[in-house]
C-alpha cells in the first residue's frame, strides 16, 4: 500500500503482472483517492467485473483496457487440454459477463469485441498459444490508448490556442485511460509546451470524480486548479474566468451526439449561452457509428444511495424517491469540436466524423 503523502513513485492506473497463464491485473483503486493511493490485485474475472462496476477502475478507455485483461484472467481457469468448443464457450461467457458490468462507455464493448474476435479465430493454436495471443492483444489495447491520448493532447493544444482559463467536468485524465488522459491530455501537453493554464474543475456530483480525481491529477502535475461545485459553472463563465470547456466522452454516436458524465450537457448549454467553445476530447474507440444519434445510447442508472448516502453520510430522508442517471447526452449542435487522435472534427457532422476517423 502506498500512502499518497509519502510516495513520489509514479503508479500506473492499470498494470499487468506476469504471464498469460498465471499473471494478474493491478489497478489503482480510484474509490480511495485522493486520501490514499492504493492498488488492488485482480486474480479472477469476478474481481475485474467488480472493479469496473464499483468504479475502482473507471473512465471509458480504462474500463476497456481492464476488461481486455479480464478476458485473459478468465481463461486461466480453462484446462490446457480443453476442446475448441469449450474454449469458444468460455470466451463468449467471459465477454458477455464483463460486458454486463457497465452499459454506457462503448470502449468496454469495443475492447471486448476485439478480444472475442481474436479468440474465436484461434484456428490451429493450442490453448497456451491462444492465451499468449490474447494477452498480447490486451497489451496492444493498453499501449494504443497511451498513444491515442498523447496524440489527442497535441491536436487539442493547437485547437485551444492562447487561452488561460478552462473548465472541465468529471475526470478524463490519466486515471481514466492508460495514461495522460483525453481532456486532461490537452492541459498536460499545454503545460509541457510552456503554456500557463488555470483549470476550473467541476466537483462532479454525485461521486465527485472532479474533486477527488481531476483536482488531484492536476495538482500532482503542478497545474493551477480551482475546484467549484457543479452549480457554480454559470457564474464562473459569466465572470469571464474560462475561455474554453473540454470534457471527455463515454460514447459518441454517428451524428456526434456525445454521452459523458451527468452534468456535461448542462455545461455545454451554459458554454453556448456565454459564447464559450465547448470541446470533447476522445479516442476513436469512443465512437459508436452503429448508433445514428444519441437517443440510442444506453444511460447507466446507478444505486440511489450514491445520492442519499454519499460517502457514507445520509443526506436525504429515508424513503425519498431518487433518479440517478450516471451520464447524459450532449447534442452535437452544442459541441464546437471533437478532438481525436486522428485530428479535430469541426464542425461536428457525420461526414466530418467519418472523414477524420477514416471510416467510410
Ligand atoms: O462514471 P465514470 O467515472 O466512469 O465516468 C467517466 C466519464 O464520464 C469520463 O468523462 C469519460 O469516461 C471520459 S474518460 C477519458
Amino acid at each position: 500500500m502506498n500512502n499518497l503523502n509519502t510516495t513520489s513513485q509514479k503508479q500506473e492506473t492499470i498494470t499487468w503482472v506476469g504471464d498469460a497463464q498465471s499473471g494478474h491485473l493491478v489497478l489503482i483503486d480510484q474509490t480511495k483517492l485522493p486520501g490514499e493511493l492504493v492498488t488492488i490485485a485482480c486474480r479472477d474475472v469476478e474481481s475485474v467485473w467488480e472493479a469496473i462496476k464499483m468504479l475502482r477502475v473507471r473512465g471509458a478507455p480504462a474500463i476497456g483496457i481492464a476488461a481486455a485483461y479480464g478476458v485473459v484472467i478468465g481463461l486461466q481457469t480453462l484446462s490446457s487440454d480443453a476442446t475448441d468448443e469449450a474454449f469458444d464457450e468460455r470466451v463468449n461467457e467471459l465477454t458477455d459477463y464483463l460486458a454486463n458490468s457497465r452499459p454506457t462507455a462503448v470502449n468496454l464493448f469495443w475492447a471486448l469485441d476485439r478480444m472475442r474476435r481474436l479468440a474465436l479465430d484461434k484456428t490451429g493454436l493450442s490453448i497456451e498459444e491462444a492465451r499468449k495471443k490474447l494477452l498480447a492483444e490486451a497489451r496492444d489495447v493498453h499501449e494504443e490508448d497511451r498513444e491515442m491520448c498523447r496524440a489527442i493532447g497535441r491536436h487539442g493544444v493547437a485547437l485551444l490556442g492562447d487561452v488561460e482559463g478552462v473548465l472541465t467536468h468529471c475526470n478524463a485524465g490519466g486515471l481514466a485511460t492508460a495514461e495522460y488522459g483525453t481532456a486532461l491530455s490537452v492541459f498536460f501537453t499545454a503545460q509541457d509546451q510552456g503554456q500557463h493554464l488555470h483549470v476550473y474543475v467541476d466537483e462532479t456530483r454525485p461521486l465527485l470524480q472532479g474533486a477527488r480525481l481531476t483536482a488531484w491529477e492536476l495538482m500532482q502535475r503542478g497545474i493551477e486548479a480551482t475546484l467549484i461545485c457543479d452549480s457554480m459553472a454559470a457564474q464562473v463563465m459569466r465572470e469571464g474566468r474560462v475561455q474554453a470547456v473540454i470534457t471527455g466522452a463515454d460514447r459518441i454516436a454517428a451524428n456526434g451526439d456525445s454521452a459523458n458524465k451527468i452534468g456535461t450537457y448542462s455545461i455545454a448549454i451554459l458554454a453556448r449561452a456565454h459564447g464559450i467553445p465547448f470541446y470533447i476530447a476522445a479516442p476513436s474507440s469512443t465512437f459508436d457509428l452503429t448508433l445514428a444519434h444519441g437517443d440510442d445510447i444506453p444511460i447507466e442508472e446507478r444505486n440511489p444511495r450514491e445520492i442519499t448516502h454519499g460517502f457514507g453520510k445520509q443526506t436525504a430522508p429515508d424513503g425519498v424517491q431518487v433518479y440517478n442517471p450516471a451520464f447524459d447526452v450532449t447534442p452535437a449542435e452544442y459541441i464546437d469540436a471533437i478532438i481525436t487522435e486522428c485530428g479535430v472534427i469541426q464542425p461536428v457532422t457525420e461526414d466530418n466524423i467519418r472523414e477524420v476517423l477514416g471510416v467510410v
